[in-house]
């Protein structure tokens, strides 16, 4: 038996329209201008992340991976999880490791995947109904900075993986709003599985988002084709040039659009020009590097308890298991 892919929104129909004209009103017109990374991923924009994953500077999905290849059997005897929730899942192709021991175990009913990319959902979404026939698999396109809510009719426990270093994406103040409200869908026995980007030599650091081959630059600039085509607007993406620099002081590394000249662009559906001066910055990413002791912490400040923390051999990368904290007896920091 193949299961069918079913793919729901949960959204109002035109909340990514709204979320778009918002974010680039804000974001062009802000000093300094910024987008947020989300709208790199289109149907392009997703094929060229998983272009960069291949790439020989890109080092983070193949620590994760090596560290699931290690270490899954013992996340789903940890968990037991009979439903695998996982947010931003993209590809969804890491995840297959999880789908395997879970599966082994004997506890693996249902999978759901959670992203803004409807292209992506669709294409992992059909491949995994075909090789796990007797999984229920189910796609939900959604904007997990403003919906995070985890599908409630899937049986429990549930593992819920945040893979990729993809919180990494979230700055200091969405991540406490982010591990609230997962926080608060998490009941006694269900698991937070998450990917978290370490700390290290910026010379490793910064061509792994700006590699010799340009596909990053190419990502980079992808979120300028996504405005041209839902804006109707004039972006010339050769005319902006794909920087990254390590950002010492918030441990991140940035990701920017410097245009190559003074330029005035068009965006009819926003009735309002963006204007650039040479040498002027979009700020399009910014991807947060980890320590332990620190991360531990803020998820600690967010209700969530971290049970196991596991890095690659050579500590690029970590991967954690963490739980609910009791709620406080005092009704105080955690409310459920
Ligand atoms: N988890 C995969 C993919 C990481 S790429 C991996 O580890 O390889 C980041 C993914 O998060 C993309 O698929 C992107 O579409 C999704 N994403 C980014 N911002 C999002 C948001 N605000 N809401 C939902 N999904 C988001
Ligand atoms: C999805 N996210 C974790 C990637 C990262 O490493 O921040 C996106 C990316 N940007 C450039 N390369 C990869």
């Amino acid at each position: 038996m193949t299961g069918r892919f079913a793919l729901t929104r949960r959204l109002p129909g035109d909340y990514f329209t709204d979320a778009l004209h918002t974010d680039v009103l804000k974001g062009l017109t802000g000093r300094p201008k910024s987008l947020p990374p989300k709208w790199f991923y289109d149907a392009r924009g997703s094929e060229l992340f998983e272009e960069i994953t291949q790439l020989p500077e890109y080092y983070p999905t193949r620590a994760e991976h090596a560290i699931l290849r290690e270490r899954s059997a013992e996340i789903a005897a940890a968990t037991g999880a009979r439903t695998l929730v996982e947010l931003g899942s993209g590809s969804s192709r890491k995840t297959r490791l999880l789908l395997d021991s879970l599966r082994d175990h004997g506890t693996l009913e249902s999978y759901a995947a959670l992203d803004v990319s409807a292209d992506a959902l669709r294409e992992a979404g059909g491949q995994l109904c075909r090789e796990y026939p007797e999984l229920r698999v189910t796609g939900c396109v959604t904007d997990l900075e403003t919906d995070l809510g985890l599908p409630e009719e899937a049986p429990g426990p549930r593992l819920v993986a945040f893979l990729g270093g993809t919180l990494g994406n979230l700055d200091g103040d969405a991540r406490p709003a982010f591990y609230a409200a997962l926080r608060r869908q998490l009941s006694p026995g269900d698991a937070l599985l998450l990917g978290a980007d370490l700390v290290k030599d910026p010379g490793v650091l910064v061509p792994a988002y700006d590699d010799a081959q340009g596909v990053t630059a190419e990502f980079d600039k992808n979120v300028l084709r996504v405005l041209n085509r839902e804006l109707g607007a004039a972006f010339d993406p050769e005319s902006f040039e794909h920087v990254a620099v390590w950002n010492e002081d918030e441990e991140r590394v940035e990701m920017r659009l410097r245009s190559r000249r003074a330029q005035a662009v068009e965006l009819p559906a926003l009735e309002m020009t963006a204007e650039f001066e040479e040498g002027e910055e979009i700020l399009t990413e910014i991807a947060v590097k980890f320590r332990r002791d620190r991360l531990t912490a803020e998820l600690a400040r967010g209700g969530l308890e971290v049970d196991r923390w596991w890095t690659d051999e050579e500590g690029r990368f970590a991967l954690l298991l963490a739980g609910p904290a009791p709620a406080a007896a005092d009704g105080g920091a955690v409310s459920r």
